[in-house]
């Protein structure tokens, strides 16, 4: 593919985000690839999270850019910042579910809170959307606490891709689930991206899990004390002779 085909979801532009004298990211300057998977991986206190916050425009950096979907989030209001984010898909640690309502009511409330569709219309799309993620008629009504952790991860991942989103995150999907769950979240991660090829849909993953990160992801980004030290496809990404790479792939 000649550079001019390829097309990226997010692109950051010499980002630079301090706090107090603290820089926390340093002229980060990398392309993520629109359609694909890509991982964002280092060691604790590099400032993947921070990274995501910039993505979503809840922090803006001290300098450089961020264009996101081919806008630049520098230029948006706190309005359309929120208006904006209904292109993203997010998917946290913890499910981060709604505790008093049920799977469906979950997945329906984005539909609820962000579309016209009828109550017909969104009781066909939710039971869709938990289908897709692998859950069965029973599970609709039992309330996040009546839920195995994997099955509520299917419900976090049904709720989050209820809008369509251009782009889903996730922030360390699988810390804390067992390593069965484990492998269930990551085949659900591939399935969903392979589910939203068609429309191009991206999927950025911050991970701390290297032998998933390399089974999943089309492209790998490191990130180390807030600089972005290597960003490769992920069969190029294993053979890097960085010794920081080296170091963290062979813990
Ligand atoms: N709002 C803030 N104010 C001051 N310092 C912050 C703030 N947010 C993050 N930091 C600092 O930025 C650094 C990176 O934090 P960040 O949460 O992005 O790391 P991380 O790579 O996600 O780590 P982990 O793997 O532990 O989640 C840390 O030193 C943290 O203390
Ligand atoms: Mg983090």
């Amino acid at each position: 593919m000649s550079e001019s085909e390829i097309h990226y979801a997010i692109e950051f532009q010499k980002v630079t985000k301090t706090f107090g004298t603290h820089s926390v990211l340093k002229e980060v300057d990398f392309k993520i690839h629109e359609g694909k998977i890509t991982t964002i991986l280092g060691f604790s206190g590099a400032g993947k999270s921070t990274l995501l916050k910039h993505i979503l425009g809840i922090l803006k950096p001290t300098e450089g850019h961020i264009r996101v979907l081919d806008e630049d989030m520098a230029n948006m209001s706190e309005l359309q910042i929120r208006e904006f984010r209904k292109n993203f898909g997010m998917v946290f640690q913890y499910a981060a579910l709604f505790d008093s309502m049920s799977s469906f009511g979950n997945v329906a409330f984005p539909l609820k809170e962000f579309t016209s569709l009828n109550l017909e219309e969104i009781k066909d799309k939710v039971h869709k959307l938990l289908h897709s993620v692998g859950l069965t008629d029973e599970s609709f009504d039992k309330l996040p606490s009546e839920l195995s952790g994997g099955m509520r991860k299917r419900v976090g991942l049904a709720r989050a891709l209820a809008l369509s989103p251009r782009v889903m995150l996730y922030d360390e999907p699988t810390t804390g689930l067992d390593p069965i769950t484990t492998h269930m979240v990551d085949d659900l991660i591939l399935s969903t991206a392979a589910l939203g090829q068609v429309r191009k849909m991206t999927s950025v993953i911050i991970s701390h899990d290297i032998a998933a990160t390399l089974r999943i992801s089309d492209y790998i980004a490191f990130l180390e004390q807030g600089e972005v030290v290597e960003h490769l496809p992920t069969q190029e990404f294993k053979k890097s002779e960085n010794p920081i790479i080296r170091r963290f792939l062979d813990l």
